[in-house]
Order: C-alpha cells, then sequence, then structure tokens
C-alpha cells in the first residue's frame, strides 16, 4: 500500500470518527414531529472498518492520465493484467479512443474493444452481453484480463456490471469521461443496467480496481452536461459541509468559466463527500448512503413525468433539490436564508431552479412543453413518487435537511403541503 493512500485512510477515518461525534451528539434531534433518524448509531466500528476497506480504492484527478502519452498511471494500476477490453461509446471513441489503445499496444499490452452506441437508452442488458461475449471471444480471464470504462456514467455502471458477472467478477477500471461521472457516478461500488420496468433495476455492487479521472477529457464535454453534473456537488454541500458550500458559492464563477484548479478541487472535494459517506453504507442498508437522494425523489418524478431522456437527471435533480429544500421548511423549519442561497447558486450554474427548463423549451417549444405539464397533475406527480423504485411499499418518504448539513428521513408529513407544493412548482409556464 503507498504512503499517499495510507494518508488518505488516516485522514478518511478521521473524518468518519468525526461524523459519528456529530450524529451522536452536537445533531441530536429537537422538536421534531415526526421523523426517522438516520440509522448510524446502530452502526458497529468493525462494520465500519470492513465497509472502509472494501471502498478504498486508488483515486487520481489530473490532466492527462489517459489522453496523452506515457500514461503512466494506467500502466502501473494494470500491472500484471496483460489483456484489455476497453469498453466505450461511439461518441468518446472518437476523441480518446485511439491514443489510449495505441498507447496501451506500444506498451505490450494487448488491445481489445467494445464500441456500444451512445445513451442511457443502451445501458441494458443486450449491451451487457455485448462486453460479455467479447470478453469471452477474446478469451479474457480473470487472472490477465481487465476491463476499462472509458466513459461517463452509463459506460461506468454498465462495464461495471459486465465485469461483476463475468466469470463470477473480472477487474475493472473506471475512467470517467464526464463531471457527473467524476464526482458520483465513479465511485461507491454500484454498477447497473436499466430494464424496460425501470432505471436501475438490475446491478450489483462492485467496485473497480482504480478510477482514474483526466480533467482533459472534459474540454469536449457538451455545456448542458457540465453544468447538469454540478447539481451533484451543490448536493454534497447540503447534506455533509456547509464549508463546501460557501466555498461553491466564492468559486461559482470560476467553476462556470471552468477554471481548471478550482474544478480540480471541486472533484477532490466532492469525491471525498462521495465516498465518506459510502464507505459508512457500501451496500445501502444502513440508512446513511439515502441522504445522497436529498432532491432525488422529486428529480425522479420530473425526468418520469416528462418522459426519461428530456430533462437531464442533473437538471431534475436541481429542480428537485428546490423542492426538497421548499419541503423542508415546511415540516421542519429550515431557515429560508438556504433556499435562496441555493436558488442563487444553482442558477449560476445555469441549473433549473422552477420547471423553465431552457435547453427543452428550446428543444420542444412551449406550446408543446405545456401539453406535457397540463398532464403531470399533482396526483400524477404524487403517484409517480410513490412508486419510486426508494419508496417503500408505495410509502413515500422523503430526504429533508433541518439546517446544513442536519438530513432527516421523513415518513409523515402534512400531505395537504406536499400537494400545494407540486402545483406551486409543476404548473404550464
Ligand atoms: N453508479 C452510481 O452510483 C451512479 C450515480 C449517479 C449516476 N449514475 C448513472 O450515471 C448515468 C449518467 O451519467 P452521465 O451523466 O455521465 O451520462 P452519460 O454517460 O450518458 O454521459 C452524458 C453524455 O455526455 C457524453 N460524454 C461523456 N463524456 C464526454 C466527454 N468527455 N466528451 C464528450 N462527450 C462526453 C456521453 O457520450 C453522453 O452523450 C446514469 O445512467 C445514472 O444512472 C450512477
Ligand atoms: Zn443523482
Amino acid at each position: 500500500m503507498n504512503l499517499s493512500i495510507v494518508i488518505y485512510a488516516l485522514f478518511s477515518l478521521f473524518s468518519i470518527s468525526l461524523g459519528f461525534i456529530g450524529r451522536f451528539s452536537f445533531f441530536r434531534p429537537k422538536n421534531i414531529v415526526s421523523y426517522h433518524r438516520l440509522s448510524s448509531n446502530n452502526i458497529k466500528v468493525e462494520e465500519i472498518l470492513k465497509s472502509f476497506k472494501e471502498c478504498l480504492i486508488p483515486t487520481k484527478i489530473e490532466s492527462n492520465l489517459i489522453t496523452k502519452p506515457p500514461l503512466n498511471n494506467l500502466i502501473e494500476q494494470l500491472g500484471t493484467k496483460k489483456k484489455v477490453l476497453i469498453v466505450t461509446n461511439d461518441k468518446i471513441s472518437h476523441h480518446y479512443l485511439k491514443t489510449l489503445a495505441s498507447e496501451l499496444t506500444n506498451n505490450g499490452f494487448k488491445v481489445h474493444e467494445v464500441i456500444l452506441p451512445d445513451g442511457e437508452a443502451h445501458k441494458t442488458m443486450d449491451s451487457a452481453e455485448i462486453v460479455i461475449n467479447k470478453a469471452i471471444e477474446c478469451k479474457l480471464d480473470r487472472k490477465t484480463g481487465i476491463m476499462l470504462a472509458l466513459g461517463g456514467g452509463v459506460i461506468g455502471d454498465l462495464t461495471g456490471f459486465a465485469a461483476s458477472i463475468y466469470q463470477r467478477g473480472i477487474d475493472y477500471i473506471q475512467l470517467p469521461t464526464s463531471l457527473l461521472a467524476m464526482v458520483d457516478a465513479s465511485i461507491g461500488g454500484k454498477t447497473a443496467v436499466n430494464h424496460a420496468k425501470g432505471k436501475n433495476l438490475i446491478g450489483t455492487f462492485y467496485h473497480p480496481k482504480a478510477v482514474l479521472m483526466d480533467l482533459a477529457t472534459l474540454s469536449t464535454l457538451p455545456d448542458r452536461e457540465y453544468f447538469s453534473g454540478l447539481s451533484e456537488v451543490v448536493k454534497y454541500g447540503l447534506i455533509e459541509d456547509q464549508g463546501y458550500f460557501e466555498w461553491l458559492e466564492m468559486n461559482a464563477d470560476k467553476i462556470v468559466n471552468k477554471d481548471i484548479n478550482t474544478i480540480s478541487n471541486m472533484i477532490h472535494i466532492s469525491v471525498n463527500h462521495k465516498l465518506n459517506i459510502t464507505q459508512r453504507d457500501y451496500k445501502e442498508v444502513r440508512g446513511i448512503r439515502e441522504i445522497l437522494n436529498f432532491g432525488h425523489t422529486f428529480a425522479h418524478a420530473i425526468e418520469a413525468g416528462f418522459g426519461y431522456g428530456l430533462w437531464l437527471h442533473g437538471e431534475a435533480v436541481s429542480l428537485g433539490i428546490m423542492m426538497a429544500l421548499t419541503m423542508s421548511a415546511h415540516e421542519l423549519q429550515l431557515p429560508c436564508d438556504y433556499i435562496t442561497r441555493t436558488k442563487n447558486l444553482l442558477s449560476k450554474f445555469k441549473l433549473p431552479v422552477s420547471i423553465q427548463n431552457e435547453h427543452l423549451l428550446q428543444l420542444i417549444g412551449t406550446d408543446a412543453y405545456n401539453k406535457i405539464i397540463s398532464k403531470l397533475t399533482s396526483d400524477e406527480f404524487i403517484n409517480i413518487m410513490k412508486f419510486d423504485k426508494k419508496a417503500k411499499n408505495g410509502n413515500l418518504n422523503f430526504v429533508l435537511m433541518k439546517e446544513l448539513g442536519d438530513i432527516r428521513v421523513v415518513d409523515q408529513f402534512n400531505e395537504t403541503n406536499l400537494i400545494r407544493l407540486v402545483n406551486e412548482f409543476v404548473k404550464p409556464i
């Protein structure tokens, strides 16, 4: 284990201990009508250490890790795995596959490729089978073979899934190329493919051997995708770290202008937050990982209600965050100041804070847009939320916030207020 990992391990253990102290004492609930406390006080230290070890994945964040020779970091991580299967899509391959494949070949690796069509619609069992067929065809084995996921969250989730079931689990490395994949999808060990009945219904918990984030790849990421990734970043500030939220406010202009040092810091901090939360609850059984769903119950209803693919996930999360904050003010008396500050920050990041999504309006026009909204009544919206994968037996629960960093999972709330909230946010423009 090299020194940086040891230092990181100590740092993370220290953070976990702080989290413990915080949850045991400072964040004791006061006058809350009804809530579920996060069940962190049931956790045994040995369990945390085990979960922590499983999550300790070498993660590098730099420029030119895969976009320019000599690719030393990647080659070091590949070690004795001489047969490499790169999984990517037809958009990303165009930018980054040639250099990566030829440089690995020049270094003595046998390189195979699977190039899938771009898009969430292709995150399916069929695509996983294509990857597995290729692995069989090129005789990839656990001892000498490895998969590389070169792309955004779709490719990362799909490759991770294929790797986890091929020969009962073959190594893979994540090379995330979208901001969302860097700050969220590549960290935490969840893999998935979609099913006709729902998103991410099939999947495994399976960590990559390493995650290498090449910041240079962000230069080709479309703006809309870049800004969309920022809503998860704002979410970390809200749920975990007031200091980070303030740092985002202070550095918003630099982030908008894609200042590389600021982006690098932002990704480092975000990765630490995602790790910190997931390593305490790797398999999502302790109610800690749930806090990552802040804003997501509403977001999923927006994505599904409009029809998947219209709103980008991050755009829906941005509006979902605004709705969750407003509900937090109703149910837990969250000070309104946070709602205003978050609205300002998300707006600076060119993210929707109301139902008015400029990208979509441009794409389909106001009439078609309003037609969709008028069909999305509050009953329909709440129904979609009830049958979200995360809702328990059709019972709604919401991840809400009493103060910045003080998260409650609430399953009893004022239904009239909820209907009013949905009507307030989801109405024709
Ligand atoms: N595993 C997890 O914990 C987790 C967490 C969050 C999201 N996800 C999953 O991640 C997926 C969303 O990820 P995403 O937003 O990265 O979507 P994506 O993978 O579809 O990428 C978004 C778009 O950007 C393109 N792209 C990506 N990187 C590029 C680059 N450097 N240059 C040019 N184009 C580039 C892609 O081809 C695609 O068109 C969803 O399927 C979601 O379920 C998983
Ligand atoms: Zn999300």
